[in-house]
């Protein structure tokens, strides 16, 4: 198939090519190659989407495209431009497009969702950030409408981990556990994790593509129990049976230890019960269209790798390695 990404240069673009071609598609990315490149063996045009006429270069028909936009202007203009070109049209979301983060075991089929981004909002980027939601929403309608609910796969994404992740949020564990030692875990052992791996993203968003799946699902695979999630990312980087040290909420909360990402954050933890549904989605519609979750082991592993190969590639990020002692030191002595 002809296949197209808008994007392609970064993380989630990149890998989707990477198996579109190891598929036999004939793969174009368009993108102004400012923050990436494609990857070997792309058809890479040139575009500057911020111009509304800056897809006309783009020749011929596609089977289909896959766009990653955050900016509805983005959206509207790709649609203008190729929805008579295009068979299938897979537009990247995310699940940050949900009003409730609170309650667990939401179905994308009956989610509320967040008000679409007002008409001057177009950028969710630096201070704008809390308009990426928004701005998505605006996104998935441009996508409906212009394209038709027949031909358009919604993919809402949960976190995306893997090589090539800058993020400090993966990362951080993948880092940690190698290191090995006594490790700060937060919260409980049973609280949900959830994530996709980027490879198993980029494959279920090619191989809709090849099917014509239709229709809007979360991207993400099963919650699992923070204990096991440790344990895996632990065996994959060659540390198992780590030593865990679980520590509550409120405890990090009172130590200035800080949610999801940033300086002196643990990652992929929230608090809760604000943030309770956020990482336990029931995902069993998008398992039954394809997503196919590899073991979390492996992915740790490929990012181990990567990450070595890139030293300099990860963001700084996460609680540092003097400050999460000092927090196990005052852990440890609450009591006494
Ligand atoms: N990372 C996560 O954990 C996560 C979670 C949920 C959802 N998502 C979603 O998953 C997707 C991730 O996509 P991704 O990894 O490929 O990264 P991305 O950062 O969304 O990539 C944006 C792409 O668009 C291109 N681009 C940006 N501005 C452009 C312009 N003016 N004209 C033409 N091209 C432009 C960029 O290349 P150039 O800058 O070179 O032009 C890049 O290839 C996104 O849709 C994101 O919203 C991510």
């Amino acid at each position: 198939m002809r296949l197209l990404i808008l994007g392609g240069t970064v993380f989630l673009g990149r890998a989707i090519a990477r198996y579109a071609l190891d598929a036999g598609h004939d793969v174009t990315a368009a993108a102004r190659g400012v923050t990436g490149a494609p990857v070997d063996g792309v058809r890479f045009v040139r575009v500057d989407r911020d111009d509304p006429a800056g897809l006309s270069n783009l020749d011929g028909d596609f089977d289909a495209v896959v766009d990653v936009t955050r900016r509805p202007s983005h959206a509207r203009h790709a649609v203008a431009t190729l929805a008579d070109r295009v068979g299938h049209w897979s537009f990247v979301s995310t699940c940050s497009v949900y009003a409730d983060d609170s309650t667990p075991g939401q179905r994308a089929a009956t989610a509320p969702l967040v008000a679409p981004a007002p008409a001057e909002v177009d950028d969710p980027s630096g201070d704008n950030m809390e308009w990426y939601g928004p701005c998505k929403v605006t996104c998935e309608s441009v996508v409906r409408d212009g394209v038709g609910a027949d031909r358009a796969f919604i993919c809402r994404a949960g976190l995306i981990i893997g090589p090539e992740d800058i993020s400090d949020r993966f990362p951080y564990w993948v880092r940690r556990l190698a290191a090995g030692g006594e490790v700060l875990a937060p919260g409980a052992p049973d609280e949900p994790v959830q994530f996709v791996d980027v490879a198993d993203l980029a494959a279920w968003l090619v191989r809709a593509g090849e099917s014509g799946l239709a229709g809007t699902y979360d991207g993400m695979g099963p919650a699992m129990p923070r204990a096991r999630f440790l344990a895996e990312v632990a065996a994959g980087v060659g540390r198992p049976d780590p030593e865990l040290t679980w520590v509550d909420q409120e405890f990090l909360v009172e130590h200035d230890v800080r949610p999801w990402s940033g300086e002196r954050a643990l990652p992929l933890w929230l608090p809760l019960p604000e943030y309770g549904g956020f990482l336990s989605r029931d995902v069993s519609d998008t398992l039954a269209a394809g997503l196919a979750p590899r073991a979390l082991a492996e992915t740790a592993r490929a990012t181990r790798q990567w990450m070595t190969d890139h030293p300099d590639a990860v963001k700084a990020g996460g609680l540092a390695p003097d400050a999460e002692t000092k927090v196990l030191r005052e852990w440890h002595g609450r009591l006494g």
